[in-house]
């Protein structure tokens, strides 16, 4: 079966062919940042305009460089949410017409459950069941995840998910949007221990997570001061902000793997594609006697792979979302069954 996915919840338009058979065929991507980044945050009015102008184009870019046609597609896969309403609606309205133009099912993806099954898209994919933590822009949530479509929420932030306080403390260092990954990459040149941030709760038994005392305590050490902070003091406060974010995630995960009794960990969504974070887990499943997987860097963060991926399994399942679109800016995923169960 070979189905087109369309990602377009928030600033990447991500278009991309995944085969059942013979894997990911062709995949593009459109990142808005150029056009948001003048207003240091996405404009979600903006977001939905340019996903409008990407969608048809990649689509057709993916089709040729597959080699295909549109009548080899079996179906179509689209985000429905969590997102902006406004982005997904363009999405889930191209993906369903071209459904119906094409005579050929559609399905509605949920973006955190493509970010989940992003790693099977790797050659040595895990098995279920797993301990999943998805750290991204608008989430961070360790849930258990006994098949495809059951997932159980272990533990989530209270407030700022992972990728946004990282988004936040750059914006307070100065960085340019989208933070994160320039914030991690400034890390890299920061000296360990100059800046000492405690991990958030850490001490506190549980698997919740809280991110934005971590923001503050960035902000009141950067007031404290003399005048604007140098490079290298930049670069410690990120390091020191960076240690405590991985530390705060890497203990949430081994008290995971341990209530559950689980010996598998992925790891998915934005924030997994940071160095040090894949260096402390890498390390913590060792001495667990636990294996991690990740998604390659390409598919980390926002991507239409992902999303062709999660629609074709559950296509392949027999299911298929009714024509009448129904998007939903807030979606639980533990409100999710697996492929063909109905609610
Ligand atoms: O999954 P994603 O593309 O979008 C959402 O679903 O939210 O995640 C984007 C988030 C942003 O907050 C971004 O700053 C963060 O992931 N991110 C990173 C890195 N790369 C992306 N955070 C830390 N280190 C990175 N290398
Ligand atoms: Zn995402």
């Amino acid at each position: 079966m070979r189905v087109l996915g369309i990602e377009s919840s928030c600033d990447e338009t991500g278009v991309a062919l995944y085969d059942t058979d013979r894997g990911l065929l062709a995949h593009a991507l459109f990142s808005q940042i150029s056009l948001h980044a003048e207003y240091g945050g996405v404009v979600p009015e903006l977001a939905s305009r340019d996903h409008v102008r990407r969608v048809l184009p990649l689509i057709d870019q993916v089709l040729q460089e597959a080699g295909l046609q549109r009548q080899d597609l079996n179906g179509v896969a689209y985000t429905a949410g969590p997102g902006l309403q406004g982005a997904l609606m363009v999405g889930a309205m191209i993906g369903r017409s071209l459904a119906l133009a094409w005579g050929v099912p559609a399905v509605a993806v949920h973006h955190m459950e493509g970010h989940l099954l992003a790693p099977m898209l790797e050659a040595d994919p895990p098995a279920f069941p797993f301990v999943a933590l998805l750290v991204s822009g608008g989430h961070t949530q360790l849930v258990k995840v006994e098949t495809l479509g059951r997932y159980e929420l272990l533990g989530e932030s209270l407030d700022d998910a992972a990728g946004e306080a990282f988004d936040k403390t750059a914006k307070l260092l100065g960085l340019p949007y989208p933070g994160g990954p320039e914030l991690a990459a400034l890390a890299e040149h920061g000296r360990a221990g100059e800046y000492t941030f405690t991990a958030p709760m850490i001490d506190r038994p549980g698997m919740d997570f809280s991110f934005s005392g971590l923001k503050t305590a960035v902000r009141q050490a950067v007031a404290r001061l003399s005048g604007p902070p140098d490079e290298q003091t930049k670069a410690d406060i990120a390091a020191g902000f960076q240690a405590a974010v991985v530390r705060a995630l890497e203990i949430k995960c081994r008290r995971a793997l341990q209530a559950t009794g689980y010996r598998r960990l992925v790891v998915a969504g934005g924030v997994s594609a940071n160095r040090s974070l894949r260096q402390a887990l890498d390390r913590m499943v060792k001495k667990e006697q636990a294996q991690v997987y990740y998604p390659d860097l390409r598919f980390c963060t926002d991507n239409g792979a992902m999303i062709a991926y999660a629609g074709a399994q559950r296509l392949l399942a027999g299911e298929q979302t009714p024509s009448s679109v129904t998007l939903r800016a807030r979606w639980p995923l533990t409100e999710l069954l697996p492929p063909g169960e109905a609610a």
